[in-house]
C-alpha cells in the first residue's frame, strides 16, 4: 500500500446540527488511534453555523474543519445572509470547498468562482476545487471539452499551487450511487491533471480527489488508481461509522 498522503475529505451539506459533535469527536479519536499507520489527512467540511463550536468543543487535533462555499467579496460588506472567507477562516476553518455542482447549478458561474477562489486564497485557506461533467455532457462526448473550460476560466497562473486540491465529481455520480468506470476515471484524472499544469504552467502535478458516491464497499475498486490523492465524500460522511470504514477499507 502506498505511503503518499492520501486526503480523506467529508462534505457534510446542509446537514447537522450542534448534536453532531459525536461524529466528529468519534472521526478524531480514529485519526487520533490511526495517526501512526498511514500517512492520511481527515477534513470535515461542516456547515457555517458549526465549525466555531466543533472548534472549540473538541480541541481537535488529528482532523481539520472546513467549509463549504463563501461569498467573492473579501473583506466585510452589505452582503445581507452571506459569510466570507475570512470570517470563515477567523471561524476556524483551515478548508474550503468551492466551485461545488450543487452551487454551480444554482447559478454559481466559473467567474463568480475565480473571484471566491481569490478571496479564499487570500485568506490563506486551502481550496478544494470542484470540477464534473453533468449526465447529459457525458452522453454528448463532451466531458473533457467541459473540464477543460471549468480549469481555463477559473484558474490563473498566479494561484498558489499548493493551497489547491482539485476534486473530480462528475455530476451525476453524486448521490446516486453509480461510479465512473475505473479506465475512465484514470483517463480523466490524467486529463484534468495536465489541464491544471498546462493552465497554471507548472510542472509540479497537482492534487486531486474523486468525490461522487464513495462508500465503504465501493472504495477498495478506487485504491488502486495511484493518481488519485484521495476522497471528497458526502452522504457517508454524515456517519462517524461509514466515514471510517471508508479510511480503513481503503488501507486494507
Ligand atoms: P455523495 O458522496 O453523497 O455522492 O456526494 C458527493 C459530493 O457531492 C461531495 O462533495
Amino acid at each position: 500500500m502506498t505511503n503518499k498522503l492520501k486526503y480523506f475529505i467529508g462534505n457534510w451539506k446542509m446537514f447537522g446540527d450542534f448534536g453532531s459533535f459525536n461524529i466528529i469527536h468519534k472521526i478524531n479519536q480514529f485519526g487520533y488511534k490511526s495517526r501512526k499507520l498511514n500517512k492520511k489527512k481527515i477534513v470535515l467540511c461542516v456547515p457555517n453555523t458549526l465549525i466555531h463550536f466543533f472548534k472549540k468543543k473538541l480541541r481537535l487535533k488529528h482532523i481539520s474543519l472546513g467549509a463549504q462555499n463563501c461569498h467573492p467579496h473579501k473583506s466585510y460588506g452589505p452582503f445581507t445572509g452571506s459569510v466570507n472567507a475570512l470570517m470563515l477562516k477567523k471561524a476556524g476553518a483551515e478548508y474550503i470547498i468551492l466551485g461545488h455542482s450543487e452551487n454551480r447549478l444554482e447559478g454559481e458561474t466559473n467567474q463568480i468562482i475565480k473571484k471566491k477562489i481569490i478571496s479564499a486564497l487570500d485568506k490563506k485557506l486551502n481550496v478544494i476545487f470542484c470540477v464534473g461533467e453533468t449526465h447529459k455532457e457525458k452522453i454528448k462526448g463532451r466531458t473533457f471539452s467541459i473540464l477543460r473550460k471549468q480549469i481555463r476560466s477559473t484558474l490563473e497562473k498566479k494561484f498558489n499551487i499548493n493551497k489547491i486540491i482539485l476534486a473530480y465529481e462528475p455530476v451525476w455520480s453524486i448521490g446516486t450511487n453509480r461510479i465512473p468506470k475505473i479506465n475512465e476515471l484514470i483517463n480523466t484524472i490524467k486529463f484534468i491533471k495536465n489541464e491544471f499544469k498546462k493552465t497554471l504552467k507548472i510542472k509540479k502535478i497537482p492534487k486531486i480527489l474523486y468525490g461522487g458516491s464513495v462508500n465503504p464497499k465501493n472504495i477498495r475498486l478506487f485504491s488502486s488508481i495511484r493518481d488519485i490523492d484521495g476522497f471528497l465524500i458526502g452522504g457517508a460522511s454524515q456517519s462517524s461509522k461509514k466515514f471510517i470504514d471508508i479510511i480503513k477499507n481503503y488501507y486494507k
